[in-house]
């Protein structure tokens, strides 16, 4: 079609939780903390723990699964699988390919992104690029993690801020009139990355030094500060660049990682907190997950629907950060 501009539209979301739901109080038990506390500096009150069996593509797959049912797309038309996640099932091959098989859906293109909590940013950003320039169709961009695997339970300043789970999205390449303000679609996406902060949030092992795992270390004080101000920044970018103005968006549906952080980051862009989708403190910080997680709960209680304005953004290790505008 002459005239028209491609774009990647939403189609429909899907999300899983662990079956384990771990309270703070329960928490108190194996470390020294309170429930007060936690709620007090985080706004975290449970967060989801994988069991026995439950992995990061078991999530994942759950989590795709009920996007394509929400979609209405069957697993044989995906030709494009991101799987946004800092906690794999192995070192290789990528997780992406697991979640394929799972699915039925063999041929097309499928890949993990180590973004860690931007990862989802990251992951639907080259999912549009993709999909624009006609590599794909039909994609589905997950985050899925299990970093309850990568905690150091008896470090208090870090094991009760993460959760489990996965969220999943649709995307399919359409063509609109780039004149009609309500075309669906992802309409602008910002990412960034700064590598001089590796020592601020990082796991103290890999295959390449310790051939180890690793468990996760936060200076999350010095973290917070760099959050707020990489955030903000990076959402004027976008909105700038969709030539969009804060009043315009419905909802914003940020990465969870601490209630201070979400309620900064709105203080200084001057958007009502009722605009904000919630979830850390019942998901806890999920990582790579928090954002699809967040957004599929809002679309199935009904907050955000069809033809919404909606804002994603996320920061988080490396120091990686990014935000993506989106009419759903
Ligand atoms: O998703 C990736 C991005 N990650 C983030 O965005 C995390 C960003 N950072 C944060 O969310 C916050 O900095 C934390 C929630 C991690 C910490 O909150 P804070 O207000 O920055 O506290 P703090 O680290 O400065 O610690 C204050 C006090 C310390 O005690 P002293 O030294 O003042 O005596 C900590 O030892 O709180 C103590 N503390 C705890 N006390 C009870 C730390 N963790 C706990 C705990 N329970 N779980």
């Amino acid at each position: 079609m002459s005239g028209t501009v491609r774009r990647s539209a939403i189609r429909g979301s899907g999300s899983a939780l662990p079956e384990h739901k771990v309270t703070n109080a329960e928490l108190a038990t194996r470390v020294d903390t309170t429930d007060e506390w936690i709620v007090e500096r985080t706004g975290i009150r449970a967060r989801y723990i994988a069991g026995e069996g439950e992995t990061t593509s078991s999530l994942a797959t759950l989590a795709a699964r009920r996007a394509l049912d929400a979609a209405g797309i069957a697993a044989a038309d995906i030709d494009l699988i991101i799987l946004a996640t800092a906690t794999p099932d192995q070192t290789f091959p990528a997780s992406a390919t697991i979640v394929q098989h799972n699915l039925g859906c063999n041929g097309g293109i499928a890949f993990d992104i180590a973004a860690v909590c931007s990862g989802f940013l990251y992951a639907l950003t080259t999912a549009d690029a993709l999909l624009r320039g006609g590599n794909a169709r039909r994609a589905l961009v997950i985050g899925a993690e299990t970093f309850s695997r990568i905690l150091d339970w008896e470090d208090r300043t870090t094991c009760v801020l993460f959760g489990d789970g996965a969220g999943a999205m649709v995307l399919e390449a359409i063509d609109v009139d780039p004149s009609d303000v309500n075309a669906p679609g992802i309409i602008a996406s910002r990412l960034h990355a700064d590598g001089a902060h590796n020592d601020l949030l990082y796991v103290d092992g890999g295959p390449s030094t310790t051939q180890t795992v690793g468990k996760l270390r936060m200076k999350g004080r010095e973290v917070f500060r760099h959050a707020v101000v990489n955030l903000a920044g990076v959402l004027e970018e976008v909105l700038t660049e969709a030539g969009v103005t804060v009043e315009a968006i419905d909802w914003v549906v940020p990465h969870q990682a601490n209630m201070r952080i979400l309620d900064a980051t709105a203080r200084k862009l001057s958007l009502p907190p009722e605009k904000v989708i919630v979830t850390v403190d019942h998901h806890a910080n999920t990582s790579a997950a928090s954002v699809p997680l967040a957004y599929d709960e809002a679309v199935r209680d009904g907050r955000i629907k069809s033809g919404d304005l909606v804002m994603f953004e996320a920061m988080g290790g490396g120091f990686t950060w990014g935000a993506a505008l989106a009419r759903v």
